[in-house]
């Protein structure tokens, strides 16, 4: 029998878990594989939403990968695994908890599923896609980070509360590191054509922009025990639907920069094409000196980030996995 599409979600924890139950309801590929520490909630988890897609009539199996060897062929794997974010911690303190966790995951994906696309969702998200570029060896085009696509909306759903009319029809743009410097884009923002600035005064755009900034930070003061899982999780499978499909559509994702915009070797979030063979084309766009200044605060932040990282020789450490 032909191989169908598979995805494998490394950690089936909140995100991990709606990604995998967002793409069996879709339908998008023949199989979903969770892999987590702790196999007994995954399996749990996995025969609930194979039940959910055979009440749903799609024909997408989710199962458990109980040994690394269960994610071999396939096509993406989404890394979510690691420690969330809690109330009154940034995504930057979850900086070396969670590269350790990366580092151990990509080892497992770099010798089982050597041709797959990484998607990755971890935080600090930037930095956590540069330490999965560098262990796995990857080619660039196949590590890319979600956050574009969760900033935007959050910006698109804020813009909405201001003004109470144009769900769904609101265009909002985010580039930069998935940080407190993320880069909110109000001019190239707009509803359903209309510039943002023709609809809401400064004071209110600069408004949308602060909370957009702060959009994850809002959802953990609410849930308290851990972070956002909707709308991260939507956003990952609608890049994972895009390449599985080949759609080439356009997200803001979090790449490699290797000169783009005058920055290298560091990630950072831009709007780039994605399909079949991952990140297949990076846009860049004419910025003006305050978008500028905004997204050289953003990258620098994050080469920071990746400079602690390599001051504690991380990248010169192997782990003991394997
Ligand atoms: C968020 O923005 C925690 O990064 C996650 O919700």
């Amino acid at each position: 029998m032909k191989k169908g599409k598979k995805v494998t979600i490394m950690g089936a924890g909140n995100v991990g878990a709606t990604v995998a139950y967002i793409l069996a309801m879709n339908g998008v590929c023949h199989s979903v594989v969770l892999r987590d520490r702790n196999s007994e909630i995954a399996k749990g988890k996995a025969l609930d939403m194979s039940q959910a897609a055979n009440a749903a009539r799609t024909h997408t199996i989710v199962s458990v990968a109980e040994t690394a060897e269960g994610i071999a062929d396939s096509d993406i794997v989404v890394i979510t695994a690691g420690s969330p974010r809690l109330p009154g911690m940034s995504r930057d303190d979850l900086l070396m908890v969670n590269a350790e966790i990366t580092k151990e995951v990509v080892q497992e994906v770099k010798m089982y599923a050597p041709e797959a696309i990484i998607v990755m969702v971890s935080n600090p998200l930037d930095v956590m896609t540069y330490v999965a570029l560098k262990e796995s060896g990857f080619p660039k085009e196949r590590v890319v980070g979600m956050a574009g696509v969760l900033d935007s909306a959050r910006m698109a759903h804020f813009i909405y509360e201001k003004i109470g009319y144009g769900a769904g029809q609101i265009r909002a743009s985010v580039m930069g590191g998935h940080g407190d410097d993320m880069v909110p884009l109000p001019k190239f923002s707009t509803v359903a054509g209309v510039p943002l600035s023709d609809i809401l005064t400064e004071e209110e755009i600069v408004e949308v922009v602060e909370r957009t900034k702060h959009g994850g930070a809002e959802i953990v003061g609410y849930l308290k025990t851990g972070s956002a899982y909707y709308a991260p999780a939507k956003s990952t499978a609608i890049m994972v639907e895009a390449m599985l499909k080949d759609t080439k559509q356009i997200h803001p994702c979090a790449v490699y920069l290797d000169g783009h915009y005058g920055y290298t070797d560091v990630v950072s979030g831009v709007p780039v094409a994605l399909g079949a063979g991952g990140v297949e084309k990076l846009f860049e766009m004419t910025l003006n000196q305050d978008q500028k200044k905004r997204f050289a605060k953003s990258v620098k932040s994050v080469k920071t980030m990746i400079q602690v990282l390599k001051d504690k020789k991380f990248f010169d450490q192997k782990t003991n996995s394997k």
